[in-house]
């Protein structure tokens, strides 16, 4: 297997696998790791090829069990400053890709693991699986948008009480409140994740990237606001090839086939 720090597999249907591939250190975010997945980011966002992404960890044990804590140590202050920021910036990337992402989370998902998850759109967990932000007994916070995506998604309730107490969570205590869309044994894991995407795979590239924009913005405005965002994003799709192309199956009895134009 190769040494690279992600692992791209890429799928006839459109569907991209990245791993990240570093299980002697928990796959564990260090620079290099991050540098690598950026630019892997960097290359899909504009790939018409690419339609959904999944990211998986390595190895039986961990999906991402966090910022490197060994490279941490050898770091400035202003180091870890620089780091920490570089991080949350390949979060918001992952967040802003502009195609559906699956996170397929084997075994530990630990602080920026966990949070990784949380940039994607989709979660599903192996049974085995053990997620949870450690950070505040770490003398930290949650410096990867934890604070910030997991009330979102969960409320500040139970935010604030996975925070606060660090408790780790089995996949299926994960997909009981909502932190997981699914749960699955442990070795049927990428086979569920793909069964996740397969019905996304056929949809129209360009729709799924704006539902996804009209989504996300509009989580963080009033509902009239949020109108006006979908009008823009519904807007984007009328002159596409694809939405003639949906008219155009749906008179013949067809499949559509999308192009993402
Ligand atoms: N940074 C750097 N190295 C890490 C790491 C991390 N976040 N997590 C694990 N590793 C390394 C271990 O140091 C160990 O290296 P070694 O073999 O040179 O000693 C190796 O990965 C295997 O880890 P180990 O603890 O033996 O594996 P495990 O399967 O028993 O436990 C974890 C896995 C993830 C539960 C445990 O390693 C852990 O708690 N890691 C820290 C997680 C964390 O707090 N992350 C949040 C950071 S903000």
């Amino acid at each position: 297997m190769s040494d690279a720090p992600v692992l791209i597999d890429r799928q006839d249907d459109g569907l991209v696998i990245l791993t990240l591939n570093r299980p002697q250190r928990r796959n564990a975010l260090g620079k290099e790791l991050v540098t690598a997945l950026r630019q892997t980011l960097d290359a899909l966002a504009t790939d018409v090829e690419a339609r959904v992404v999944v990211i998986t960890g390595a190895g039986p044990k961990a999906f991402c069990a966090g910022a490197d804590l060994k490279e941490r140590a050898q770091m400035s202050p202003p180091e870890v400053q620089r780091f920490v920021t570089a991080l949350r910036a390949m979060m918001d990337e992952i967040a802003a890709l502009p195609k559906p992402t699956i996170a397929a989370i084997n075994g530990y998902a630990l602080g920026g693991g966990c949070e990784l998850a949380l940039s994607c759109d989709l979660r599903i967990a192996a049974e085995g699986a053990s997620l949870g932000l450690p950070e505040t007994h770490l003398g930290i916070i949650p410096g990867a948008g934890g604070t910030q995506r997991l009330p979102r998604l969960l409320g500040p309730a139970l935010a604030k009480e996975l925070i606060f107490t660090s408790r780790r969570l089995t996949g299926a205590e994960a997909a009981a409140i909502g932190l997981v869309n699914r749960v699955c044994p442990d070795d049927k894991l990428l086979e569920e994740a793909a069964n996740l995407a397969a019905p996304i795979l056929t949809a129209a590239p360009i729709a799924l990237a704006q539902a996804k924009a009209a989504i996300d913005a509009g989580l963080e405005v009033d509902l009239a606001s949020g109108m006006k965002i979908e009008k823009a994003c519904y807007a984007v799709t009328i002159p596409t090839e694809d939405r003639l192309e949906a008219l155009a199956a749906f008179k013949e009895k067809r499949r559509p086939q999308f192009k993402g134009r």
